[in-house]
């Protein structure tokens, strides 16, 4: 007998065949773009940790909307830089907020995008935090809320998909019954369910002029060590009504991704943070990587882990090398 008989070469010989026996594809309708758009600049500027990406102004959005959708991105989530910040986040309930009037130039210019918006509080308050502060701590239940009012602000501002993060007990149930109550059954929850404690979201806080004055988020964002009570945390979103499950970071996390798909069966998402990225395009600026194959390696990854959304900056490039 001739060794060895099986062969696994075989099915690696030509670009027909790998691709015809390809486990994973990865495709712009598996992407959100993430979005920053902040009050009161008069031109997009870029953010210099985060190399192609920009902080946009308002009137920018809805030409932004359309072109992602041109490319096939499903998508957007937005992120708002107010220029008024308090104690109490007051700028993010108005209707004159910088998301909602952002939601209202994107849903005009391109009513079939997905507006997805971030609820939480950290880019509104002075302090930096996720929530209210009652004796130098964030104070869980007085934040659900606050997080109601934004919620309920978003949801008549047009939005589609709501994407809590702040990592409040409760705040998923609090968002669906402050929806159900205003007549927004229809709008569903895209929870970050497993939220880290990550230094990987440096860059974002930058952007989003949103890091912490004092302290940290260890009180409320999941220790990296954790991968048990990481579906506890899914577990108590899905009881209170998530309909998209997120884990957040992604790569550092792909195997807390996994675990959620083999547990649960609803869509789950995945974010690949401002840090991940930032990496790839440090490496990329000094040569020591293929950018271009490294970013399509990554997003790949992502989605082989078992996420069916892949919340990712690269968004647009990515699709239109796909
Ligand atoms: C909180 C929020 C953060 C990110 C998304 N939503 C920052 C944080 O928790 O400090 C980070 C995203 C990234 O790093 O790309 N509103």
């Amino acid at each position: 007998m001739k060794f060895p008989k099986i062969r696994m070469r075989r099915l690696r010989e030509n670009a027909g065949i790998r691709k015809m026996v390809g486990e994973t594809a990865i495709s712009p309708a598996d992407f959100v773009m993430p979005l920053f758009v902040v009050e009161g600049i008069p031109v997009k500027e870029e953010i210099p940790s985060m190399p192609g990406q920009f902080r946009y102004p308002l009137a920018e959005m809805g030409k932004m909307a359309k072109e992602l959708f041109a490319l096939g991105i499903p998508a957007v989530i937005l992120f708002g830089v107010p220029e008024h910040k308090d104690e109490t986040a007051t700028s993010a309930y108005g209707k004159d907020g910088i998301v909602q009037r952002a939601l209202t130039e994107i849903k005009t210019a391109c009513p079939e995008i997905v507006a997805i918006t971030d609820v939480c509080l950290c880019e509104y308050t002075s302090h930096g935090h996720c929530g209210v502060i009652v004796d130098g701590d964030v104070a869980n239940d007085e934040t659900l809320e606050n997080l109601a009012k934004q919620t309920v602000s978003l949801a008549k501002a047009g939005v589609d998909v709501m994407a809590p993060s702040g990592m409040m007990d409760g705040m998923v149930g609090a968002i669906r019954e402050a929806l159900d109550e205003h007549d927004f059954d229809h709008v569903p929850i895209m929870s970050y369910s497993v939220k880290f404690f990550s230094s990987f979201y440096g860059p974002f806080r930058e952007a989003a002029e949103s890091a912490p004055a004092f302290g940290d988020r260890r009180s409320y964002q999941m220790d990296p060590a954790n991968a048990r009570e990481a579906m506890r945390e899914a577990e108590l979103d899905v009881q209170e009504g998530a309909d998209i499950l997120m884990v957040k970071p992604a790569l550092a996390y792909l195997d807390v991704i996994s675990n959620l798909r083999a547990e649960f069966d609803h869509p789950i998402a995945a974010y690949n943070v401002s840090g991940e990225m930032a990496m790839v395009e440090a490496a990329a600026q000094n040569g020591w990587i293929d950018r271009k194959r490294v970013i399509l390696e990554t997003l790949t990854s992502i989605k082989r882990a078992g996420a069916d959304v892949i919340l990712t900056y690269w968004a647009t490039e990515a699709a239109e090398w796909l």
